[in-house]
């Protein structure tokens, strides 16, 4: 296991997203570790049931958030429970994350604006608010999840490799102001993982979801924590991810986007072509 700061009996972690997917299993990672777990999501019965779960199979306390992070009055409610909590966020995990497929042209609006609030802003506000405690702690840290297509534009699902290369760059520029500081700040770029995220997004048919290789999501979030405990900054789970990743870095964007075109093609179900 991954070396883990010893746990402050005073400290939290809060992780977006955690009910399900990759915040469920970086869950388990900080449970097992000895961190005191705060999830946040908005489906009240699955929530309970991941916290439950947790509190099940490890010796750490579990509070659970019900909340829509694509609102402001969402991100208020995980810092009073933070608050009512009498605990400090030492790590915060911003996982939670939604995907858009289709041309960009013919995209709702309105989806459009609840993924880059999700996406950019829940994570830009949140990290807002609990990094100053990190610093003047010299303690904790930041784990963003982002995706291996925020390091490329992704024609046909442009707005979320958009959001995720957002992720991958404010990341890396706060990792980079904050070098001095015993503070830990790193991005995820998993590739396909198998979750409910792409079933949701309505693309479980598209080539991508078929030709790319897909990881469990337990694996992911083992590789993410461990990476991020030993203070990597760009964490890309899977040997396979890592050399497309070192593929997107090398090569011109002339060959890597028109392949990621053809990838992200959007490609009808059997119920759809009926
Ligand atoms: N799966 C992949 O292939 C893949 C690949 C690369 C990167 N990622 C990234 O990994 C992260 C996690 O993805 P996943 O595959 O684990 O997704 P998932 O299985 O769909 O889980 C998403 C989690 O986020 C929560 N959530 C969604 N909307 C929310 C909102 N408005 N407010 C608060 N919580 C919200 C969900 O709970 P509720 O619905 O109850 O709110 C759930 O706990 C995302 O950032 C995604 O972009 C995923």
């Amino acid at each position: 296991m991954a070396e883990s700061p010893t746990t402050d009996p005073s400290s939290v972690t809060v992780i977006t997203g955690g009910s399900e997917g990759i915040g469920l299993s970086l869950a388990r990672q900080f449970a097992e570790a000895g961190h005191a777990l705060m999830l946040v999501a908005r489906t009240e019965p699955a929530l309970q049931a991941s916290a439950e779960a947790l509190r099940q199979a490890y010796p750490v306390t579990v509070h659970t958030v019900v909340a829509d992070l694509t609102t402001e009055a969402g991100r208020d409610a995980v810092e009073a429970a933070v608050h009512a909590s009498g605990l400090h966020v030492e790590f915060l995990v911003n996982n939670a994350g939604v995907g858009n497929a289709g041309p960009f042209a013919e995209a709702d609006p309105g989806e459009l604006e609840r993924m880059l609030q999700l996406n950019v802003m829940a994570l830009t506000d949140l990290t807002r608010r609990f990094l100053p405690g990190m610093i003047a702690r010299d303690r904790g840290g930041v784990l963003n999840v982002a995706s291996l297509g925020g390091l490329v534009p992704g024609p046909f699902q442009a707005a979320y490799y958009a959001s995720k290369a957002y992720v991958v760059s404010v990341t890396e520029a706060l990792a980079a102001e904050l070098a001095r500081t015993n503070l830990r700040v790193s991005v995820a770029a998993p590739g396909v993982v198998r979750t409910q995220f792409h079933v949701r997004m309505g693309v479980k048919h598209d080539i991508y979801i078929k030709v790319l290789p897909s990881m469990d999501p337990d694996r992911v979030a083992q590789v993410a924590f461990q990476g991020f405990m030993r203070g990597r900054r760009v964490i890309v789970p899977g040997i396979l991810n890592r050399a497309n990743a070192l593929a997107i870095k090398l090569l011109p964007h002339a060959i890597v986007v028109p392949v990621t075109r053809l990838l992200l093609r959007r490609r009808p179900g059997p119920a759809e072509r009926a």
